[in-house]
């Protein structure tokens, strides 16, 4: 070991580094892949966003950080987690949906909002799998999952600051009325602007999720949901 990592070690300790834990490392990978080689669509921002998602993780990869102890949680809308993978597996989005489905017993599933309407505390939750928090250290990026029931309306809501692209694994959903999506397709928010999501009846939708932005507000990302509550999502 040379010094630099020596320091390092010592610094985050001696826990496991990403590549002792092969599954994760290979999730990332499909990230990776995934904001390396799926299409801009023409779109200048979208260009933009892809190449910063992609060598922030790259060089996350490279520096192989610690990994951020997490206790595994679930939601009441885990239960349907394992029919949202098993459609992503069958679609466009399949080796990402396979790469997750290694880790599931691992994921932290939580909600984003201090006072959850209770409605939509049995019909979404998110996980990350790489930020601030971890479990793959990291604070210029946030890599996660976010899974909604079937028939769900997640309200407006917007993050000032931070701009994040949602890739959808599974299911069909609309944003802001404006048209459907498939698995495989990338949406651009950006920083403040406002987005409603809805799902279709049929499924559940489960898409990935990249945040980009200032590490101050990835760590803290003070989220507005139809008005003043707190959270992230
Ligand atoms: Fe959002």
């Amino acid at each position: 070991m040379d010094q630099d990592a020596a320091e390092t070690g010592a610094a985050e300790g001696a826990g496991p580094r990403l590549k002792d834990n092969p599954d994760v490392f290979y999730l990332l990978r499909e990230f990776e892949t995934l904001y390396r080689f799926g299409s801009d669509g023409g779109s200048r921002a979208i260009r933009a966003h892809r190449r910063r998602v992609r060598e922030t993780l790259s060089a996350v990869i490279a520096r192989n950080p610690a990994m951020l102890a997490r206790d595994a949680a679930t939601k009441p809308i885990t239960g349907h987690l394992s029919r949202a993978l098993d459609l992503g597996e069958r679609g466009a989005m399949g080796s990402m949906a396979r790469a997750l489905r290694e880790i599931r017993a691992r994921l932290t599933w939580e909600y984003g909002y201090e006072r959850m309407p209770a409605a939509l505390a049995r019909k979404y939750a998110y996980c990350e799998v790489l930020g601030p928090r971890g479990p793959v250290s990291c604070e210029a990026l946030v890599l996660g999952f976010v899974l909604f029931a079937p028939d769900t309306t997640y309200p407006q809501h917007s993050h000032p600051d931070i701009e994040e692209s949602y890739v959808s694994v599974a299911g069909a959903w609309s944003e802001n009325e404006a048209a459907v999506y498939a698995p495989g397709s990338l949406i651009l928010n950006r920083p403040g602007e406002a987005h409603r999501i809805t799902t279709g009846p049929a499924d559940p939708c489960l898409l990935a999720y990249a945040w980009t932005g200032p590490a101050a507000a990835l760590a803290a990302p003070g989220m507005t949901l139809s008005g003043t509550r707190t959270g992230r999502g």
